[in-house]
């Protein structure tokens, strides 16, 4: 059998934090690759840990029917880097190598690297070592450079703006201010689409600088226009004192300076879990089946995007180290401003 007809072995694994839609990209890539392409599919458990210690199941069809619909992974996930020099390696560090070991020994043809921008770095510096890599762009942040949007951030949205839609209840019924804490540290999208599609009245986004007395004049002008409750939705990564959750900062803020009685909620893992909604199920499924058309087209050392709605690659060169922020006059920022909702720095 000449080289270009012997079946192809491919790897993938799922790395960094977990996020509804995992399942069904590793399905689209796996069914793909083995119902079009003839293709042998393993999957390496925990993430780059996996490959580093060749820790991995096979994955026949039959293993990737009914998981679809799951959340979290069946393959495991964690956030180890393998080129990461730790303390207690005292500078050394051989999980690269180990990883082209396992590549090597298994025979295979390519590993696609399914994650966010931690994962991407990574993937890239594997391509560099001449590894066969494609990365697939997840992330309930949303925050991955080189694509317009990750899996599994439809569905967090979805989780955030149900609950910000029964804290509107118990706000109205106490006339209280709701603290509602959603994730992304450095990138406000899930703040900002959870918060628009909830009716947050104050949105408060890492990437724009706020001023607590904006925010409770903000408060206090609704209380005299007969609203006396408030939704505030907060970013974790806003800035704000290390002992204490960005949430809880701002609570003790608002009912110092209002008076009002303010009550936290910080939403936490409870984003990253469940079910993936239909439009993630949709793009999961479409990036990995793009991802196995790749591996037969020998697209390597790339990342599958989407630009316009349209599928597409961009280098990991051009991805690894990056970071998609919301830009400070993204348009639903300006549409909600002119509807009355303050990001907080209206009186900098
Ligand atoms: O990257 C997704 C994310 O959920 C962030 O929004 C959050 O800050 C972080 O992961 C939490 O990470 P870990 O799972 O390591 O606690």
């Amino acid at each position: 059998m000449s080289d270009s007809k012997k079946q192809k072995k491919i790897g993938i694994l799922t790395a960094g934090g977990d996020c509804p839609g995992l399942n069904a990209a590793i399905r689209g890539v796996g069914k793909t690759a083995i119902v079009e392409y003839g293709m042998e599919v393993l999957g390496f458990n925990a993430g780059y840990t996996g490959l580093i210690n060749s820790d991995y199941i096979e994955l026949k069809e039959s293993k990737l029917s009914g998981i679809l619909t799951l959340g979290g992974t069946i393959l495991g996930t964690s956030r180890e880097k393998p080129y990461k020099l730790v303390k207690e390696d005292g500078g050394e560090n051989d999980k690269p190598e180990k990883i082209i070991e396992t590549y090597e020994n298994l025979g295979l043809d390519c590993v696609v690297c399914i994650g966010g921008n931690g994962t991407m770095k990574t993937a890239n510096l594997l391509s560099k070592e001449g590894l066969n890599v494609i990365g697939i762009p997840k992330t309930i942040d949303n925050d991955v450079w080189g694509t317009d949007v990750t899996f599994g951030f439809d569905s967090a949205v979805q989780i955030a703006t149900e609950a910000m839609d029964r804290l509107h209840t118990t706000a109205n019924s106490h006339q209280r201010v709701m603290i509602i804490e959603i994730m992304g540290h450095h990138a406000g999208w899930l703040a900002l689409y959870s918060g628009v599609a909830g009716g947050g009245d104050i949105i408060l986004l890492p990437e724009l600088e706020y001023n607590i007395r904006s925010v409770c004049k903000k408060i206090e002008s609704r209380y005299e226009d007969n609203k006396p409750y408030s939704i505030v939705v907060v970013a974790e990564g806003i800035e704000h004192p290390k002992n204490k959750s960005a949430a809880s900062h701002i609570a003790e803020s608002i009912q110092t300076y209002t008076g009002i009685e303010t009550r936290e909620t910080v939403l936490g893992y409870i984003q990253r879990g469940g079910s993936p909604t239909p439009m993630d199920r949709i793009l999961a499924t479409r990036y990995g089946s793009f991802a196995a058309q790749c591996i037969a087209e020998g697209k390597f050392g790339t990342m599958v995007a989407v630009k316009d709605n349209d599928l597409t690659t961009v280098p990991l060169e051009d991805v690894g180290g990056k970071l998609r922020l919301v830009d400070k006059d993204h348009p639903l920022i300006s549409k909600a401003r002119k509807m009355g909702v303050s990001f907080g720095d209206e009186f900098l």
